[in-house]
């Protein structure tokens, strides 16, 4: 009998499974790959352990991730989604951004920001289509310590009152409606004009929308109006505030909702105010500061 010299790896077996598929790993392959690697084979092995499929079920979750694979276009990343949903997007936005008490805390960014937006002058209103409740917004951007943050530029987008944004109803309503940049001025100030903010459904004509049905779930996002906070130095805010008296505050599809991120929306009937402002009275006021923290 020829000797072939085969190297010695374990057959398979029910028991060891994980073990055994992690032992292929090479000898060379960088640290952090094989550190992830065999986590995701343990994980998955202890999941399938416990699940116990059938033949059928096991093709059914192949299916699926093939259709959630399909559904993604340029404009479409149904994976983002699940991750959305599945509370991972925020697993890994709290991972990496720890940040000390004070700071502005982070959340989810989705998939509708639009980079390349101009800067407006300060009070722009940013609705174009008059659909919804006036809502002036004024702030200050500051760091940690409390001292103004200029030429912070701050990017903010919304739905409109009908729970979709421009890029989801080109030709429906107008380009650019519910986007806005502004930059702070030299006492860190900003302030402009919109609408309150409506919860809305998550897209879900696809593999995860059929997931969320599946599991007893809705597919709404509370309400809240999506900010990015970029200045020099400091680590970049990609953050929401929230309507205060949004029924789906406590369970919001992605999980984006934070305490701190809850905004202080008053209802300011004043006419004069309101004239100034080109308002009916009354109008939606609600002032938000962000707070930076230094980057590392
Ligand atoms: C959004 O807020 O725009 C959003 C976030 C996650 C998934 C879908 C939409
Ligand atoms: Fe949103």
């Amino acid at each position: 009998m020829n000797h072939i010299d085969r190297p010695h790896y374990p057959l398979f077996n029910e028991a060891d499974s994980a073990e055994i598929v992690n032992a292929r790993i090479g000898p060379n392959v960088a640290s952090r790959t094989r550190q992830v690697a065999e986590a995701v084979v343990r994980h998955l092995h202890a999941a399938v352990k416990e699940i116990q499929p059938s033949h059928e079920e096991w093709l059914a979750a192949i299916q699926f991730l093939t259709d959630t694979g399909h559904m993604c276009t340029d404009w479409r990343q149904e994976f983002i989604l699940l991750s959305d949903v599945l509370g991972v997007s925020m697993l890994v936005d709290a991972i990496n951004h720890r940040r000390p008490d004070g700071a502005t805390e982070n959340t989810i960014l989705g998939p509708f920001f639009v980079d390349g937006i101009s800067v407006s002058t300060h009070g722009t209103n940013i609705c174009h289509d008059g659909k919804g409740e006036p809502l002036v917004l004024r702030g200050r951007v500051i760091d940690i310590h409390g001292e103004p943050v200029k030429d912070a530029i701050i990017d903010v987008w919304q739905t409109n009152d009908d729970g979709f944004y421009d890029v989801q109803q080109k030709g429906v309503q107008p380009d650019g409606n519910l986007r806005g940049k502004f930059e702070t001025d030299s006492e860190g100030k900003y302030w402009f004009r919109t609408v309150k903010p409506r919860d809305y459904p998550i897209p879900d004509d696809g593999p995860v929308g059929r997931m969320l049905r599946t599991l007893g779930r809705h597919p709404n996002r509370a309400a809240h109006i999506h900010f990015i906070v970029q200045a020099s130095g400091y680590e970049t805010v990609i953050t929401h505030i929230f309507a205060p008296d949004c029924p789906y505050l406590a369970e919001d599809t992605v999980f984006g909702v934070k305490e701190s991120l809850i905004g202080n929306f008053e209802l300011t009937d004043n006419e004069k105010e309101a004239a100034s402002l080109g308002f009916p009275s009354p109008f939606w006021s609600v002032r938000q500061d962000f707070v930076l923290k230094p980057s590392d």
